[in-house]
């Protein structure tokens, strides 16, 4: 199974993310997690689609945009446009989860969906047969730098058996509190895409932070 790590440009200095951005280019670190929210759906703001056009031009790294914001099916040809290579929304947030990721492939854009912690993991599996991507929160979306939830590994473990019993092809993102410590939890649950934000762009070393999750995936080839 390939293994990403997704690092959230939430946690990076914003008067250096192009540097910041090559960084983890060079040390192999292939996608890149944008976390928008509209504090709304959640009680934060962050950025919108100004900036990852901007950011989109510095970067070859797939953009995985994270959407916080209340009904995604308004923004998501948007979000493409400035340059998602995958655009996620919550479950929570929209009232009809298939026309959205309707909306968001005929972009060409991947389409993934997300759930938050209290969301069960059943809610969405009408939906898996049509998405490329689960993203589960393990954390309460809305800040950087929170506490993992390991409650949440089970909904990872069932993704993943459905997954193989029934033929889908997502990938399983995980997102929220992600250290070098925890990751292991979420990589034996089946999980293939790791976000992580202060564990990596929130470092003085950011090379070596993304180093040492790539040293630890190896171990999963
Ligand atoms: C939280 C965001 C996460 C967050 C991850 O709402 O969706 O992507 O930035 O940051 P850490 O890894 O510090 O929890
Ligand atoms: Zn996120």
């Amino acid at each position: 199974m390939n293994i990403f790590l997704s690092p959230s440009l939430l946690s990076a200095d914003f008067t250096r993310v192009g540097e910041q951005l090559s960084l983890l280019e060079e040390a192999g670190v292939p996608y890149l997690h944008l976390d928008v929210m509209d504090g709304i759906f959640v009680p934060n703001i962050s950025f919108g689609m100004p900036v990852i056009q901007s950011i989109r031009k510095a970067s070859k790294m797939v953009f995985d945009v994270h959407l916080m914001i209340t009904e995604p099916e308004r923004y998501a040809e948007e979000f493409a446009k400035a340059g998602a290579d995958i655009v996620n929304f919550h479950a929570e947030a929209a009232k009809d989860p298939a026309a959205v990721l309707a909306k968001i492939k005929k972009t060409g854009a991947k389409a993934g969906i997300t759930i938050k912690p209290g969301t069960p993991v059943e809610t969405i599996k009408p939906y898996l047969p049509d998405v490329d991507m689960v993203l589960v929160m393990t954390v309460e979306p809305g800040f950087a730098g929170q506490k993992f939830m390991p409650e949440q590994v089970e909904k990872i473990r069932r993704l993943a058996e459905w997954k193989k019993e029934l033929g889908f092809t997502y990938d399983i993102e995980v997102d929220g509190g992600v250290t070098l410590e925890n990751v292991r939890t979420s990589l034996d649950a089946g999980a293939n895409i790791i976000v992580a934000g202060s564990a990596v762009l929130g470092k003085a070393d950011i090379a070596g932070a993304a180093g040492k999750f790539l040293e630890i995936f190896k171990e999963y080839e």
